[in-house]
């Protein structure tokens, strides 16, 4: 077994056994037609003969999408979606162009946890999707506030690749959280490691925690857990926290939860982008900090991030490579020329 615990990753023994179906058969045949109905309008009889079912059950599936709140126009050419509810697994399945399964829970103690428990079953390329968490984990064994309202998620994904190149994928999530808010007009920095900070005092917006499973050449998942305050009076976060809606106003959390994968999966497609894309997004480049690792305290100016992650920091004794630990921004630098 072995451990890393430097983004919060944790890996540990092999897993083998083989991917299933997510969700019942009901569950996945009202995805299917929710996925079928993204793409345009269609008809009763169209439905039925693409999922090999009845038109009875067909226009049970369509009652239960509109008693989600899905607003469903029937026209002489087919159903047509003209209002889609603002969160749930339905909904940000509705014109989702990625390869994952959404799994949804109003609540869930926690969505790494759940996902956790899908990868012991074999399953992969899910998103474990909650609108609160009653137990929501964040890195160094820290609890994470997950009131309703947030976008609690996991991406559950086995990529053919070694426990190293993890960091990859937090860093991805990081940068996608960073441009999506500023498609809604915030700007957003990042905090070595993964912490997402935005707002005149940079306060926590959103942070990542990551678990893998594997062996020391090739892991056999990772999960990226997401935790963005979106929906949420900040009254009821910790302090030094921030939320979309304080920031913004109430948003979208559907269309933004699928910015975030969309982003996401583009940059899981281009994996050579992901540390350039990092620096330019980066708060704690050029800044002064404090990194408390679990063996001392550095001070410096954190100049660098170098690969699988790693923070550079210049200090009075020479220059320090970081792998792990607690970051704090000291003060800016810029205005020293
Ligand atoms: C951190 O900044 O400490 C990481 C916070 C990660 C929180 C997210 S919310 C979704 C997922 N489920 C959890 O229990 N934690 C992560």
């Amino acid at each position: 077994m072995v451990s890393v615990d430097a983004w919060g990753l944790s890996v540990v023994g092999p897993n083998s056994q083989k991917a299933l179906q997510v969700g019942s058969d009901m569950g996945a045949t009202r995805r299917a037609i929710v996925e079928l109905l993204a793409t345009g309008p269609k008809s009763g009889p169209e439905i039925a003969d693409e999922l090999a079912i009845s038109r009875n059950a067909v226009w049970k599936h369509i009652t239960a999408l509109r008693d989600q709140g899905f607003e469903i126009e029937g026209r002489p050419d087919g159903y047509h979606v003209t209002e889609v509810p603002e969160f749930g697994g339905d909904a940000v399945a509705f014109g989702l162009d990625t390869p994952y399964t959404i799994q949804y829970e109003p609540t869930l103690a926690s969505t790494n946890h759940r996902a956790r428990e899908l990868a012991a079953d074999g399953m992969t390329d899910v998103v474990v999707l909650a609108d609160q968490q009653t137990g929501g984990r964040g890195r160094l064994d820290r609890t994470w506030a997950s009131p309703t309202g947030g976008i609690w998620l996991s991406i559950l994904i086995s990529p053919d690749r070694p426990p190293a190149d993890m960091s990859l994928f937090t860093f991805a999530a990081a940068i996608a959280i960073v441009d999506t808010v500023a498609e809604h007009g915030v700007t957003a920095g990042i905090k070595w490691p993964n912490d997402v900070l935005a707002g005149p005092e940079e306060h926590k917006l959103a942070g990542i925690l990551t678990e893998l499973e594997g062996e020391a050449d090739r892991v056999s998942w990772v999960i990226i857990g997401i935790g963005l305050n979106a929906n949420i009076d900040p009254e009821v976060l910790p302090a030094e926290s921030t939320s979309l809606q304080s920031l913004i106003g109430t948003v979208n959390r559907r269309s933004v939860t699928q910015a975030v994968l969309h982003r996401f999966e583009e940059l899981r497609a281009a994996p050579e982008q992901i540390l350039p894309a990092w620096r330019k997004r980066a708060y704690t480049l050029g800044r002064e900090v404090r990194v408390d690792t679990y063996a001392e305290t550095i001070y410096g100016r954190a100049v660098d991030i170098e690969p699988p992650g790693a923070l550079i920091i210049e200090t009075e004794t020479g220059t320090r490579r970081v792998t792990t630990g607690d970051c704090q921004h000291l003060r800016a630098i810029q205005d020293e020329n």
